[in-house]
């Protein structure tokens, strides 16, 4: 799904850059380009960011875990 039409940035492409090491609006705008024009993406970005943090954070605890 298409997140910032401006640059055509899709969900996936965020967390791709949360994977990356992306952690913040900053750094998501500074990689992909993301609210750097209308900022319509802003809401919808943020929540795609804070989704992909929580996954991420998922993801080290079941690796401690195992
Ligand atoms: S939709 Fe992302 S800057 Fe316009």
């Amino acid at each position: 799904m298409y997140v910032c039409l401006c640059k055509g940035v899709t969900d996936r492409r965020i967390r791709e850059a949360v994977r990356g090491g992306a952690r913040s609006m900053h750094q998501l705008k500074d990689q992909l380009g993301v609210c750097s024009q209308c900022g319509r993406c802003a809401c919808s970005a943020k929540r795609v960011l804070k989704e992909a943090k929580a996954e991420m954070r998922n993801a080290d605890d079941a690796a401690l875990a195992a």
